[in-house]
């Protein structure tokens, strides 16, 4: 994984192949599905390394002993509307007892810029380490305008989780974020005219959700 600053881009072949079967235009809803959830659980694996643990006192068959477990109030997984629903569930395998909030954003198709549309987050929401997923960074202005909300809501630990980015989008969410820690599965080239990212994967809500 490269590191730099709150950046951390994945470099395990196992993300990097799930990807690419992401991209391909004749993978069907099903198999992308199942693959975001799958990148979600694996980014998560990595994205989580530095949750806190505190020692509990356990008794094994052999003795008792003090070994470490997660924490302080468990955390909060808060996907983007639409497409980081997607993701949901891959960190509910690793966390299962993970409360789940839910941020509603959708661009719009002309100016690109982020509509909210809804917004509820489990409480205390200052005291949890906050994953906000969304499977794509283009502009970066869905992604800002979450971080935003969820600031303003009392968030205060924030990752950002997303699998596909552009260097526009990643740039602007780390100026503006400069606190957030932000995992992206792969650094994409551009954006094209329309605002979408080459070579991309199209647009991961409809093809998560099977609309066009
Ligand atoms: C997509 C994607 C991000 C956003 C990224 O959502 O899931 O939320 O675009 O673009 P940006 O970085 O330029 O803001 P979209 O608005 O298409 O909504 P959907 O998930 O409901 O399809
Ligand atoms: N949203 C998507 O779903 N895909 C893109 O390439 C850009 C924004």
């Amino acid at each position: 994984m490269d590191k730099s600053d709150n950046i951390f881009i994945m470099d395990h072949p196992l993300i990097q192949h799930k990807i690419s079967m992401l991209r391909d235009e004749n993978t069907g809803t099903n198999e992308f599905r199942t693959l975001v959830s799958e990148i979600a659980m694996l980014m998560g694996y990595e994205a989580l390394r530095d949750l806190p643990v505190e020692d509990v006192e356990v008794k094994t068959p052999i003795e008792t002993t003090m070994t470490p477990m997660i924490s302080g109030k468990k955390m909060a997984v808060v996907p983007i509307l639409r497409a980081g629903l997607g993701m949901v569930n891959g960190i509910l395998e690793l966390v299962p007892t993970a409360k789940v909030g839910h941020v509603g954003l959708y661009r719009d198709p002309e100016t690109h810029d982020p509509h909210e549309y809804y917004c509820k987050l489990p409480s205390p929401i200052e005291l949890r380490t906050i994953l906000v997923v969304d499977p794509m960074l283009a502009t970066g202005g869905s992604g800002c305008a979450a971080l935003d909300f969820i600031k303003q809501h009392g968030g205060k630990k924030i990752k950002f989780m997303c699998i596909i980015a552009a260097p526009e989008g990643l740039k602007r969410l780390h100026e503006e974020h400069p606190d957030v820690q932000i995992y992206v599965g792969h650094l994409d080239r551009e954006l094209n005219e329309n605002a979408y990212i080459c070579p991309g994967l199209g647009d991961a809500g409809d093809r998560i959700f099977g609309t066009k």
